[in-house]
Formats: C-alpha cells, structure tokens, sequence
C-alpha cells in the first residue's frame, strides 16, 4: 500500500491524473475502472488537459462506472451517465460503445448487474481501479455491511450517503447499481482519492483499522497495488504519517511507475 500526501489538492489531482495518463501511455489499451462525485472533477480536468495538450490518446481505452442510482435514466440531471459524459467522456477520444455505465433505469436489474460483470471480465478486467471514498467508508457504494466478496448488485444507501449526496444533487434515489469490493478487488491496480477533513475518519479506518465490513475500503489492505492519494485533512488522522512519507521516497527510486513517472 502506497500512502501519498500532497498537500494542495489540486496538486494531489494532477498527481492522480498523471499516474492514469502514465497507465494509458503504457498500455493504451487500458480498462479503467471511472468514479463520480466530487473528489474526481480536478482528476479529470487534468486528464482532459492532457489530452488536449500533452496528446494523452485514451481512443483504445475501455471505462467501467462504479456505480448508478437506480431508477434513474440515463438523461436524468443527477444520473452518474450525465455526470461522466460532462465531466470527462464528452471532452476525450474514449469510443462510446467502451464507456460503461450501469443502466440505473433497467427493468430486469439482475440481468444488468450479472452482465456488467460479464462484461468486465470479457474485456480482460480492468487495469486501475480509480475511486473515490464515502464518510461511511464506502467504495463504490458499498455501504457498511456489505460482504467483502460482494458483485455488482443492488445497494441500498445510508442515511449518511444520502445526505452527504443530496446536498450537491438534490433529491436522489436511496438504491444504486454498484459494482462488488470482490469485483474491486480483481482489479490490477486500485488508486483511492480522498480530500477533506470530513474523509478524515474514513481513511483511517481504510488504511490502519482492521480488515471489516464496517469500513468496505478496509478490503483494499488485501490487495497488492493500491495508492491512496490524500489532501492534508483528509490524513489528518493517520498514525504513521512519517512511515508513508519514507515509503513515497523510496517508491520514487524503485517502482517510479507506482507514481506515474515511468516515462520521465
Ligand atoms: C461514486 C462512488 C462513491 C464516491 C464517494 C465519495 O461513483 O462510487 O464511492 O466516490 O461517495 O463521494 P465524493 O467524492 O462526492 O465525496
């Protein structure tokens, strides 16, 4: 596990889109793996700079979504669809038919959580893993409780995610369409955003705590690559900030690519 603080936030999204424009220029035929919500605007407001100016090519690339309100349609104002196309898919050269998102309005949500799991695994599994993390510990929304062998399902949401998400959409349903943390976790690669003081508490328990269903992204401690990206706050209560330092250091001379340098 990598632990990286950069102060400025706006720094931590640059340094989160470079190592997503790292792993496309290494393997442009990457499969990422697209949250939504607030922590990932600057993420990919970079990206979409880098495409624009730097030529990052993401036209051979394939996007999963974590996740959907259900009941939702794809055109609805608060529909993750809506959010991915204007925030990133409308402004880069990904091809639509490889942009995935699950269908919130489906009538037969069985069928569509059991093919978005067939679908991700027909295109080999997905390369990085990009998420953001709930105050409730969740990924994807993974509310606590649920199975760290979970697919892709229903969720019904938390009291505290639905507040937290009502706030800057309004209105939105209380069931999502997520993918699993079994699903997260055949990932190749996981990169974990969280800015705020308000993650503080979450990250903790995700990076320090014991491995349980109480904190969904305590699961990432069984996997074998996976960086945390942090603002100040949001480490703030982090016992081995020094540690984690020392390790970025190191991880600069040895494995550079963790960090999105393999071609400096
Ligand atoms: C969004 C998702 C969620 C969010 C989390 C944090 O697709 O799966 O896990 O990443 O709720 O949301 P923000 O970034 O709005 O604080």
């Amino acid at each position: 596990m990598l632990v990286v603080i950069i102060p400025d936030r706006e720094k931590a999204s640059s340094q989160a889109a470079k190592i997503v424009a790292d792993q496309i220029r290494r393997k442009p035929d990457s499969v990422l793996g697209l949250p939504t919500g607030n922590t990932p605007l600057g993420m990919y407001s970079e990206l979409i700079r880098m495409h624009r100016e730097e030529g990052v090519d993401l036209s051979r690339v394939t996007t999963f979504n974590l996740d959907e309100y259900f009941g939702l349609k794809r055109e609805h104002p608060q529909s993750f669809f809506r959010y991915t196309h204007e925030n990133f898919l409308d402004h880069v050269n990904i091809k639509p038919e490889n942009a995935h998102i699950p269908d919130g309005a489906s009538k037969d949500f069985s069928k569509t959580c059991a093919d978005y799991e067939a679908a991700i695994k027909n295109t080999g599994g997905i390369d990085l893993q990009i998420l953001g993390i709930g105050r409730t510990g969740h990924i994807g929304f993974n509310e606590p409780t649920s199975s760290l062998a979970s697919r892709t399902r229903l969720k019904t949401l938390s009291d505290e995610t639905i507040n937290d998400n009502s706030k800057i959409s309004g209105d939105i349903p209380t069931v999502a369409i997520t993918i699993g943390i079994g699903t997260i976790l055949e990932a190749r690669n996981i990169l974990l955003l969280a800015f705020g003081e308000a993650k503080a508490e979450a990250v903790a328990k995700a990076i320090e705590g014991p491995i349980s269903s109480s904190c969904s992204a305590s699961a990432l401690q069984m996997h074998p690559h996976v960086t945390f990206i942090l603002d100040e706050s949001a480490a703030a209560k982090l016992s081995h900030r020094g540690y984690y330092d020392r390790v970025v250091e190191q991880t600069l001379k040895l494995s550079p690519e963790r960090l999105g340098h393999s071609n400096d």
